[in-house]
């Protein structure tokens, strides 16, 4: 029997990438997974991919109307919701100089207040229910310490670390575990969009900001989504619930706390 059987789950942001790959592991695990994203054909074409024990669910974190809409979706069809994902997230780089206000209100309302309240959403979703649950919040590499050009985003990803560290104080008196996964460089549609922007800020060719990244991991590689699953698989079963407010790095070495 898998770890996750019988549980119920919803992950944000999981039509590709990262977010994909923790659905089909969790599909795996005997879950049922609920795909919430904002592109609902991706979505869609996703959990037909992975099969019955996936659907897709229209998500856009941005907005409170649309949490409330999939977390009742989740309700109708799996009948409770178990555990969340955080996962849906967006990247941007500049000078500091040029950082624009719209930049700056684009990643906090998805990578911090989407966060939040999608995370708010589905507490008290699981709080209604009375047996607990888990939330795992996706911050990165980036949220441990600052970098020249990402600004926003490396602040967006420490608030992260700091939200599930409130969250997890407070809500485990209700058995929810709010624990974190600190990602460093994963291959996929993301790095494809930092390599150019980076491309583009560093006057540098294609692929070579990528090169120099995957030079400075201890590791020797970027990770595949399926470097990080064992952690959300972990997370998300009954190993982890002595786990409280944690935020596990899962990068091949490049960072130690
Ligand atoms: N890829 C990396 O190297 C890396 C490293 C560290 C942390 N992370 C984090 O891991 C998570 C997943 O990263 P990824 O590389 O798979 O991302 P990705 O860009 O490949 O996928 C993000 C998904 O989120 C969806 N999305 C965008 N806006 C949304 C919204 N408003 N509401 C709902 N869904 C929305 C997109 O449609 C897409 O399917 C993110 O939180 C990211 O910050 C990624």
């Amino acid at each position: 029997m898998g770890r996750l059987a019988g549980k119920s789950a919803l992950i944000t942001g999981a039509a590709r990438g990262i977010g994909r790959g923790f659905a089909e592991a969790y599909v795996r695990e005997g879950a049922t997974v609920a795909i919430a994203d904002i592109d609902l054909g991706a979505a869609e074409a996703a959990a037909r991919e992975i099969g019955e024990a996936a659907y897709a669910v229209p998500l856009d974190v941005t907005k409170q109307e649309s949490i409330d809409a999939a977390i009742a979706a989740v309700v109708q069809r799996a009948g409770k919701l178990d555990i969340l994902i955080n996962n849906a997230a967006l990247f941007d780089a500049a000078e500091t100089v040029d950082i624009t206000r719209e930049s700056y209100d684009r990643l906090y309302a998805l990578n911090v207040a989407g966060t939040l309240f999608t995370m708010q959403a589905a507490a008290r979703q699981m709080i209604e229910q009375g047996h607990g649950g888990k939330i795992i919040n996706m911050a990165s590499q980036a949220g441990r310490r600052g970098e020249s050009l990402v600004l926003v985003y490396c602040s967006t990803k420490a608030a992260v670390i700091s939200m599930t560290q409130s969250a997890g104080l407070n809500l485990i008196k209700h058995c929810i575990n709010v624990n974190a996964i600190a990602p460093g460089v994963v291959d996929g549609a993301h790095w494809v969009h930092v390599d150019a922007m980076f491309a583009k800020l560093e006057g540098k060719p294609p692929g070579q900001k990528r090169a120099e990244v995957e030079a400075g991991v201890p590791a020797g590689r970027f990770a595949t989504p399926d470097d990080i699953t064992g952690m959300a698989v972990f997370l998300a079963s009954p190993d982890s619930d002595y786990i409280v407010s944690q935020t596990y790095n899962v990068d091949g070495g490049q960072w130690m706390s």
